[in-house]
């Protein structure tokens, strides 16, 4: 059975059962630090031999270099801005995320749907609306919800790049003051990301501390998520009859688990063909 689904109506000719990859999906506030601690796992997840894609918003060939031009001008209504953060997400799934995916990468995403629809939702797009929107998305393997409590927040930005437009919900006209607009603008936005956490099956990570204990907790439930299902086994089998020898690929998808169990199965496969040489390889 495919371990992906679809959220609502599927994208279009798409094999799930073709999807080995991980995708695993940062989420959180603008500043909570979602860029380090995707820098991080990369480099983590690739010296322990795994290939990583990393995405975020606005990187589509299709519709990133236009959003951002149509952000310059500060006066991107509501919902044009959903449809193309919308555009820009449907175009990396298909072209980068899905066959990523395929390839058996770790997809580490910055933001996924759920971000988009919390800055959809405070800006007055209706939530049923949107889930039929983003009913193409697929459904990650894990999704960290990065939480950090306002002050705290308000801290590190203004340590950091200080406050933006878009960031500080200036487009909502709350006030002319960006400091009160930033910070009625985010708790707004992580009342909608709280308001997710169920629905949606967020793990919740505690971002107050430093960027090391931080890591530390998103290094150890990352690891979990790739090892969730067991893993992918490849066994090549190769048989010796006399001078004739066969090779054979199987892919074994079940859940393997750890080294005693995969012991177990390979004993099973050695007791049908004892003659079997096996050579395993981690996908
Ligand atoms: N745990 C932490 N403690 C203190 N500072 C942090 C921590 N994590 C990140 N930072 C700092 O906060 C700033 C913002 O981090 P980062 O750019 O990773 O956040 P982000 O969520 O990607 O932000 P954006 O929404 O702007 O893309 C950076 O200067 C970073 O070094
Ligand atoms: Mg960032």
């Amino acid at each position: 059975m495919a371990r992906f689904g679809f959220f609502g109506e599927a994208l279009p000719d798409i094999d799930l059962e073709e999807l080995k990859g991980r995708l695993i999906v940062l989420e959180g506030t603008d500043g909570v630090g979602r860029s380090t601690h995707i820098g991080l796992l990369k480099q983590w997840l690739e010296n322990n031999g795994h290939a990583v894609l990393d995405t975020g918003m606005t990187r589509s060939a299709l519709a990133g270099k236009r959003l951002k031009q149509a952000k310059e001008g500060h006066t991107l209504g509501g919902i044009t801005m959903s449809l193309f953060y919308a555009t820009d997400f449907a175009d990396r799934l298909e072209n980068e995320i899905i066959p990523a995916l395929r390839a058996g990468f770790i997809v580490l995403t910055d933001r996924y749907i759920y971000s988009l629809m919390a800055r959809a939702v405070v800006r007055g797009a209706d939530p049923e609306w949107l889930r039929e929107v983003y009913g193409f998305a697929l459904k990650p393997d894990a999704i960290f919800y990065l939480r950090v409590k306002i002050d705290d927040l308000v801290t590190r930005v203004l340590q950091s790049t200080g406050f933006d437009y878009w960031e500080s919900g200036m487009d909502l006209h709350m006030g002319d003051d960006m400091y009160e607009s930033f910070v009625s603008y985010q708790k707004w936005l992580l009342a909608e990301f709280d308001k997710m956490v169920e629905n949606y099956g967020f793990q919740v990570v505690d971002a107050s501390g430093t960027i090391e204990e931080v890591f530390e907790d998103l290094r150890s439930r990352v690891e979990r998520a790739v090892a969730k299902n067991g893993r992918h086994v490849c066994l090549s089998l190769s048989f010796h009859f006399g001078k004739q020898s066969t090779r054979g690929l199987r892919m074994v998808d079940e859940e393997i688990g750890p080294a005693d169990k995969l012991r177990d199965k390979l004993q099973q496969d050695m007791a049908v063909m004892p003659v079997a040489q096996l050579i395993l390889q981690q996908l």
